[in-house]
């Protein structure tokens, strides 16, 4: 390594641990880590850019190479010193060359720094501080994070934590890897230029956003979506950055998804996972877009027996100890729905709530949502349910979250003559005595016992007939969850994905039910929608139903930018999804993602009902 790019420092380490006459830019070097780490530098000069709370940073003279930062972290924790210097002053100084990595943090990159600074002499004071404008001096690449994230799927292909930053240290390729680039501006002071926030502040009061430079995955929000890239594979949107807690003290503003802040000057850091811009002072909120969330164009028609309008919601734990909870996805429902023909409900609790009680019903909170959308607006909901064995599907202790269907009983009903399944009954497809299909448990649970389904919901399947005698089939589907998962610009490469096994294998069981029921009729009628908690760019994930279910965006055609459910960090990204089998796929298909909890302003944020945004289809069965 040190004979490519850092043969002339070779000389310096091998003669002493003590080297004199270096730059920040050669403690910094071309690669993640410095190569000087360990060595005590005498009479390091630079100006001092900004002060924060554990010392402040020092800008050098920089140099072409643009993979080498020219800014430096100085870590102390005494006061003192840092009293003696403000930014602007031209000082020199001497210290220990360190790669630092909070404790409690493995998977965190480490910080370049000099600890232990000693003889802090001021040269001079009020020198400009040029800070770096991104956008105009340097732009980040667009597309992917590492060089080490090799597979087909990019940042999320599996296996994940194949390989190391850290380990590797590999010269940066600032043009082509985000991580690259941010990490060649680590410690030096940089400003973004009409930054957009890109998601709600974190707890910390931290906010994601993107500045005036080039963009991909431009959602007309102004998120940056996860799609896939030119080259095929998932775009993971390393040009968005996460805005830090002001160094003045300062404190962010409540932005939220498209909100334009004025610009921001701060210093390039990596901490609790990501790169940072630690800003000198908090900016403020120019631009809000309009408040208003589209109502879907996608009526139901209580004349028109073939078509039928199908809603996805994710309700977040909902209780029906929280009537202000129930009221806010009832009004959901029934004004930015507009009534869907059948809802396909996730994370319905049972009648107590989270209170952990051994009760597992759920038909209280079932029965006050349609009661709430029937004081709304007037339709008349009918529910089911299939309540879990208590504490067995993960989720929030005592909870017993379940997927749940309501649906307009004049329209169709479950197919009778089969009883609904418990919840450890395994439903399969039969015939029943009109030589048509359904399912032995209507509804039913699919495969309840097998390993896929540990400590997760089980799929609700049911069979369902039209007043005039048109069937189809539904799968309501809530896959285990991401959480616990690395951030994706961790150490570990690709990005630890938690769960993804798991739910690479639940797809895999409800692929192989919904295969037997096209075994029985390639054209039968088949949703199965819900909370997969993936992205289907994590395509190996959902490689089992490749030629069986088919994406609604995709033969909808949605631009692949306004596919999105979810708000995580960075991302505008699609967890829930509507697959249909080729016979429905074959008659067209429209569906609409409504943003009414993520388009929510900040006023409206906590008590949004729900973090998922509902989707709207509209398929016909004949
Ligand atoms: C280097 O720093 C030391 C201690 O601050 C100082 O005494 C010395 O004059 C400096 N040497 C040069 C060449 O600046
Ligand atoms: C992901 O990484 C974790 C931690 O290293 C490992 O336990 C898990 O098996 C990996 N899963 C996949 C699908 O690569
Ligand atoms: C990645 O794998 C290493 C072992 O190779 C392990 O020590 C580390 O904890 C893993 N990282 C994550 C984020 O799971
Ligand atoms: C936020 O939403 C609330 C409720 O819809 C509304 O009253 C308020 O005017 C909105 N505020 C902004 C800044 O859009
Ligand atoms: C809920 O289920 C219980 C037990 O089957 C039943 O007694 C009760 O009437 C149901 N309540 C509603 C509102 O459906």
């Amino acid at each position: 390594m040190f004979s490519t790019h850092l043969g002339r420092y070779l000389v310096l380490l091998l003669a002493t641990t003590n080297v004199f006459g270096i730059e920040v830019t050669d403690i910094q070097g071309p690669a993640f880590k410095s190569p000087l780490v360990g060595q005590t530098v005498h009479n390091l000069t630079g100006i001092v850019t900004a002060k924060g709370p554990n010392g402040f940073w020092i800008s050098g003279a920089p140099v072409a190479d643009t993979r080498v930062s020219n800014g430096l972290s100085i870590f102390t924790e005494d006061d003192s010193i840092i009293a003696q210097v403000a930014p602007g002053d031209m000082v020199s100084l001497s210290g220990r060359v360190a790669e630092f990595r909070s404790n409690g943090s493995p998977n965190d990159l480490t910080i370049t720094e000099i600890d232990n600074p000693a003889n802090i002499e001021v040269a001079s004071h009020n020198n400009a501080v040029e800070p770096v404008i991104i956008g105009r001096d340097r732009s980040p690449p667009t597309q992917q994070l590492s060089a080490l994230d090799t597979g087909g799927d990019g940042f999320l292909a599996v296996p994940n934590n194949s390989s190391r930053i850290d380990v590797t240290d590999a010269t940066l390729q600032p043009d082509k890897f985000g991580m690259d680039f941010w990490e060649s501006l680590e410690g030096q002071l940089v400003t973004i230029p009409n930054p957009v926030a890109l998601d709600f502040p974190n707890s910390f009061g931290e906010i994601w956003v993107r500045g005036d430079w080039a963009v991909t995955g431009l959602n007309s929000r102004g998120g940056l979506t996860i799609t896939l890239g030119p080259d095929g594979r998932p775009d993971a949107n390393p040009e968005a950055v996460i805005i830090g807690r002001p160094l003045d003290g300062t404190r962010n503003p409540k932005a939220f998804l498209g909100v334009g802040l004025s610009d921001i000057t701060g210093v390039v850091v990596f901490q609790f996972g990501f790169f940072y811009v630690l800003p000198l002072s908090a900016p403020s909120i120019i631009t809000t877009p309009t408040p208003e969330v589209p109502v879907t164009t996608i009526l139901s028609s209580d004349t028109d027996e073939c078509t039928l309008t199908v809603g996805d919601y994710n309700v977040d734990n909902m209780t029906p100890r929280s009537p202000t909870h129930v009221n806010g996805v009832a009004r959901h429902i029934a004004t930015f729905l507009r009534n869907p023909d059948i809802v396909f409900l996730q994370e319905i609790q049972d009648n107590t709530g989270s209170t952990d009680d051994g009760v597992v019903i759920g038909n209280l909170t079932l029965s006050a949502l349609t009661t709430a959308i029937a004081s709304i607006s007037g339709v008349r909901y009918n529910f089911i349910e299939i309540a879990p064995v208590d504490n067995e599907d993960g989720g929030e202790p005592g909870g017993n979250i379940r997927q749940a269907y309501i649906f307009k009983p004049e329209k169709f009903q479950l197919v009778p003559g089969f009883p609904v399944g418990g919840s450890l009954d395994s439903t399969t497809v039969v015939s029943d005595v009109s030589g048509g299909l359904t399912f032995s448990f209507n509804p039913g649970r699919i495969d309840p016992t097998n390993a896929a389904w540990i400590d997760s919901r089980k799929p609700l399947a049911a069979a369902w007939q039209t007043t005039s005698g048109h069937r189809f089939f539904t799968v309501n589907l809530h896959l285990t969850s991401k959480s616990g998962s690395a951030s994706t610009q961790g150490d570990a490469r690709p990005p630890v994905n938690l769960g993804v096994d798991q739910r690479t294998s639940q797809i895999e069981r409800v692929s192989a039910f919904v295969q037997t029921i096209l075994t029985e009729d390639p054209n039968a009628n088949i949703v199965v929608a819900g909370d997969f908690n993936e992205y289907v760019q994590t395509r190996s994930a959902f490689t089992s139903l490749q030629d069986i279910l088919f994406e609604a965006d995709e033969i909808a055609g949605v631009d692949p930018v306004e596919r999105y459910t979810f708000l995580f960090d960075q991302n505008s990204e699609q967890l829930d999804h509507i697959f249909v089998s080729g016979a429905i796929r074959s008659r067209g298909v429209n569906v609409e993602h409504i943003h009414v909890n993520n388009w929510a302003n900040a006023t409206t944020v906590t008590a949004r009902p729900s973090d998922h945004d509902p989707s709207v289809a509209e398929i016909h069965l004949c």
